[in-house]
């Protein structure tokens, strides 16, 4: 299949550019590169754009004619959401409309959408369902529930059909290193413990000992981004009879701890990992976990990558490429 990939030099972007690449589909990735990079797609086709510029995003999609489209181009960083709503809204929801209407326009119907854990702001069940209610706790989460209600409208009036995947903690790397995680500001635990580990001269801390979980540190649900890739896959698959706007959790079931996570990490590089115990960040959940049992009913998907590997892939790449990827491009 002909694929659009928008956001595809991102992180969990890029990972699904190469399992679509090794399952044999023509890949066409469209990137504005702000966050996103371009080393991680060597030989793919890519076209740099900002889903903002209507006119360009409507003559691509028109010429390009994919059989499906995979969105993950968004911002996403939840303190940063707080602070420039503006910036969230803008993007994510009226880059997607642009998006979505250009596929409109050029009769193409089968939408792939990154959401997020974030729609669920502090769940009340555990496992969270999809069903559970939606009240996000920032502009980041409510920007992707309002694309998810875009996208059931779209659906309603026969345009798009489309497969929302709510991801938990994306975390991990792809196993022959073609690609892995580099923000800035990374934000995240497992990036930030490596990357101490490795070097990076940034010390690790550990936010809040004192939550309601077995040893007082939050429990979150982390999945391979490998593993995510897959499912989007799978997600197009369905696409090709499945009609609607569907909803799909994408997370393990399980839940580990902040210190279990560090124990691990710790483990796999060979030596603990030195933290420092400090205040709780603001609007860190105590626990957020998934069930996956629509996945599985719907795409046939479970993860099959646990948290040990994920953080095997994770230290391989940030152990090699410590700075990111310029540092790991030279040396692949
Ligand atoms: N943590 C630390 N130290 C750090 C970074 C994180 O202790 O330096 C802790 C956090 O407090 C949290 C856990 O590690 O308890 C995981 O934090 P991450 O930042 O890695 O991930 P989040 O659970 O905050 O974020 C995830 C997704 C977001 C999504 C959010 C919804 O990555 O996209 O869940 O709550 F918006």
């Amino acid at each position: 299949m002909r694929l659009l990939v928008t956001g595809g030099a991102g992180y969990v972007g890029s990972h699904l550019v190469w399992e679509a690449v090794d399952a044999g589909h023509d890949v066409v990735v469209l990137d504005d590169l702000s966050t996103g990079h371009a080393e991680v797609l060597p030989d793919i086709e890519l076209v740099v754009a900002n889903l903002l510029d209507r006119d360009r995003i409507h003559a691509g999609v028109k010429r390009l004619k994919p059989d499906a489209v995979l969105h993950f181009a968004a911002k996403s960083l939840v303190g940063e959401s707080m602070r420039r709503p503006d910036l969230y809204f803008r993007n994510n929801v009226v880059g997607s409309m642009n998006l979505l209407d250009a596929m409109r326009e050029a009769d193409v119907g089968r939408f792939v959408f990154s959401s997020t854990a974030a729609v669920y702001g502090e769940a009340e069940t555990c496992p969270i369902e999809e069903t559970s209610t939606l009240a996000p706790i920032n502009p980041y989460g409510t920007s992707k529930k309002m694309v998810e209600e875009l996208l059931a409208a779209y659906a309603d009036a026969g345009w798009v059909n489309s497969v929302a995947l709510r991801y938990f903690n994306a975390a991990g790397a792809d196993a022959k290193g073609r690609t892995g995680e580099d923000h800035d500001p990374e934000t995240h635990l497992i990036p930030i413990a490596l990357m101490a580990a490795a070097g990076s001269g940034r010390r690790l801390k550990l936010f809040g000992t004192d939550y309601p979980t077995r040893d007082g540190t939050c429990v979150r649900d982390y999945v391979h981004v490998s593993d995510l890739a897959d499912a989007h896959l799978r997600a197009v698959n369905w696409l090709e009879d499945g009609a609607g706007a569907q909803r799909i959790n994408l997370g393990s079931s399980e839940g580990y701890t902040v210190r279990e996570v560090l124990t691990t990490a710790g483990d796999v590089v060979g030596t603990p990992l030195q933290f420092d115990e400090v205040e709780r960040r603001a609007g860190d959940p105590a626990v957020l976990v998934a069930s996956h049992a629509r996945a599985k009913a719907v795409l046939g998907w479970s993860p099959e990558r646990d948290l040990r590997t994920i953080l095997e892939t994770a230290w391989r790449w940030h152990s090699r490429a410590s700075s990111g990827h310029a540092a790991s491009t030279t040396t692949t």
